[in-house]
């Protein structure tokens, strides 16, 4: 047996002994009690009774065993036109103080923060603060208009908000001030005070008595010390997705999480301490989490925090000439992102003006890695592409190439096999277990590994309802695809209303929401359909109302419109139509699968449960007016 099928059978066979033993690499303050509690399942604990503080094990601990003076974040921002590097020493020093400037506003262990900002380093200093004092930070991704902020204002109660005075979105510059101002508006919630890190780009309109100058507070404050807390207390929340316009806050918990993504480091990644790491995501996502903040940091490795675009900023050669100028050994992203690329220079001539000799590896996730863009990425770049599979629920790959333990051989269109610590099996809707090849529901055997989400926050009712529930015993990933008799696994797609567009998570039930209430609208259903660039895109589908008088072009401005200043510019609603009426079963359920399968040119069987067939010709011919499915 391999080197991987042994430690991959070790962490299933006796996972307490595996992360028991990947646990010796944290620094804790007490050791646990267990490093399983299995006594209230669907609810598992790792590492009960144990304390620690992250913060600690990401920045102190590496000044203290001499790292101090070693770059711990190169902040790379082609649209600011600078690049700054900071060290272990001066990261320790910048997240004691503002530590301390949260410590003097009251924050304490257990008191939620949200911060909503830009790709600057500071976003991670105040991640790194609220862990240094046991708060638990909720980032909220600047994408998300100010409705979206104000939901999660309301669910996550912060104490504070911290937030920068805007974001330099490749040409543009978006102020977040006035979206801050509105989502507080619209909130029940108001956190006690903001602070704003003003950006020499972009000055914020400060509210006297509730706005507080980052600056000028870390300026007044002491630096603040770290504090133990449980390693089953919460570290952040992090909102996600789910089928309905309400997201989910997944919660991480300290001790798990720190175990599972510093392990993940050197045996997924192959980082070591001082290997420059990069991720080319954005903090307000679960990438950002776990691989530009927690995971090089804890490892003690570089982080880059790149505030830019694969294009555009100022080319298509911008990722080439970040991992030439910082000898960054492996780079981590999504397929959009090579999409974007490949577009613009398809055969890939920029790479040439650089130096890639330090490049090790590409990693990608996010969405599906189409097999035209593995390729094309592989032969470019002449090193391992490796896809890799998770979710903001697992904080860490569930599936994938484990190149630090062992590289195995790749697949087109497989992210490769379960990552040890996931009893990865494919079952049908019944809950039957399916024979390699056979396509159906992605499932993990309970306990999951460490790192993985502990709870939702304030909602344990919907986290057992929307995991734990449809399998007994396991938890529903929510994904489709297949297990070939190698054990490969095989991502096809999301089973629910959950769409990928660049790599980004959103519900086109949220979309719906946000449809259904205009005025001139019956009725609607948000599909998603295939996109080349982008993997997908949604489109709008509605019913008019008896006796509109506006034209349906003008509806159709109008919902693009409401989609954008209700989710965000992220959401990417570009295309609706009107139809006459939408499909359904006899008992009313809107046939949402069997539509999209229309528009993607997929095949698809006549639902038995169909109210009327000839519905679905109506949208056939709708769709093909549209130009779906696309060529
Ligand atoms: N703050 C405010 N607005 C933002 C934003 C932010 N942090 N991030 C994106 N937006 C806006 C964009 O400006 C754009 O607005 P527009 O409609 O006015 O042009 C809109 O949201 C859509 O953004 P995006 O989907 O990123 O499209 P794009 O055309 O700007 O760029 C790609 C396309 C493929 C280059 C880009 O999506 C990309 O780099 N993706 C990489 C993948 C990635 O980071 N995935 C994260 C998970 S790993
Ligand atoms: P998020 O929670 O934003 O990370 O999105 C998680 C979802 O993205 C998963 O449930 C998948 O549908 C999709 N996804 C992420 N990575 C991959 C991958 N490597 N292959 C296929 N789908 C992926």
């Amino acid at each position: 047996m391999g080197q991987f099928n042994t430690l991959f059978k070790q962490s299933i066979d006796h996972p307490e002994e595996f992360w028991g033993k990947a646990a010796e690499d944290i620094d804790w303050i007490k050791k646990w009690d267990r490093v399983l509690d299995t006594s209230n399942p669907p609810c598992y604990r790792w590492f009960s009774g144990a304390e620690l503080n992250t913060c600690y094990n990401a920045v102190d601990r590496h000044v203290e065993n001499g790292r101090g003076e070693q770059t711990a974040i190169i902040y790379d921002s082609p649209v600011t036109n600078s690049i700054r590097k900071i060290s272990y020493k001066e990261l320790q020093n910048e997240v004691a103080l503002f530590a301390g400037a949260l410590k003097s506003l009251g924050v304490n262990k257990g008191d939620t923060v949200i911060i909503y900002m830009p790709m600057i380093p500071e976003a991670a200093v105040a991640m790194l603060a609220c862990a240094r004092l046991g708060a638990i930070h909720s980032v909220v991704f600047g994408g998300f208009a100010a409705s979206e902020l104000s939901i999660r204002i309301d669910h996550a109660r912060p104490k504070i908000l911290v937030t920068a005075s805007g974001a330099v979105e490749g040409k543009k510059t978006i102020s977040y001030k006035p979206l801050v101002d509105r989502a507080i508006e619209q909130s029940e919630h108001t956190p006690e005070q903001c602070i704003v890190f003003q950006r020499d780009v972009i000055k914020a309109d400060m509210q006297a008595g509730r706005d507080l100058d980052w600056k000028e507070l870390v300026a007044a404050s002491e630096p603040a010390d770290c504090v133990a807390v449980a390693a089953t207390d919460p570290l952040y929340i992090l909102y996600t997705s789910g089928t309905t316009g309400m997201p989910k806050g997944v919660i991480r918990d300290n001790g798990g999480h720190a175990v599972a993504i510093h392990w993940s480091m050197k045996n997924i990644y192959d980082i070591n301490p001082g290997d420059v790491f990069w991720s080319a995501s954005d903090v307000g996502w679960v990438v950002g989490h776990s691989y530009i903040i927690y995971g090089p940091l804890l490892k003690g490795a570089t982080t880059i925090i790149y505030e830019g675009k694969p294009i555009g900023t100022p080319d298509a050669g911008a990722f080439w000439r970040v991992i030439s100028e910082h000898k960054v050994k492996v780079l981590f992203t999504a397929p959009t992102a090579f999409r974007a690329i490949k577009k613009m220079d398809p055969t890939g001539s920029l790479l040439q003006q650089y130096d890639m000799s330090s490049f090790e590896a590409l990693y990608l996730a996010g969405e599906r890695l189409d097999p035209d863009t593995y390729h094309w990425a592989s032969e470019l770049l002449k090193v391992p592409v490796i896809d890799h599979w998770w979710q903001t629920e697992t904080g860490w790959a569930i599936v994938a190439n484990c190149r630090g333990i062992e590289e195995m051989e790749i697949k087109a269109g497989s992210p490769t096999l379960p990552a040890p610590g996931y009893d990865v099996r494919i079952v049908n809707d019944g809950g039957k277990e399916l024979p390699p090849g056979e396509e159906g529901n992605i499932v993990i055997k309970l306990p999951l590994p460490p790192g993985t989400l502990a709870a939702l926050w304030r909602n344990e009712e919907r986290f057992k309802s929307s995991y734990m529930k449809t399998f007994p015993g396991f938890y529903e990933t929510s994904d489709g695809g297949y297990i070939d008799k190698d054990g490969y696994v095989f991502v096809m797609g999301r089973m629910d209303d959950v769409i990928n567009i660049a790599g980004h998570r959103l519900s086109t039930g949220a979309m719906e929401e946000v449809i259904a209430t205009h005025p001139d609208v019956a009725e609607c259903a948000v599909i998603g359909t295939d996109d080349q660039l982008k993997g997908q895109l949604p489109l709008g589908l509605f019913v008019l109302k008896e006796g509109v008088e506006r034209t349906p072009e003008d509806i159709q401005k109008d919902l693009v419109k409401m989609v954008r200043e209700e989710i965000g510019p992220i959401a990417c609603l570009r295309e609706t139509s009107v139809v006459e009426r939408l499909p359904k079963t006899r008992s009313g359920k809107i046939l949402r699968g069997t539509m999209r399968s229309i528009a993607n040119g997929k095949e698809y069987r006549m639902p038995s449960t169909i109210d009327d067939p000839t519905s679905l010709d109506e949208i056939t011919s709708t769709l093909e007016v549209m130009g779906y499915p696309k060529k």
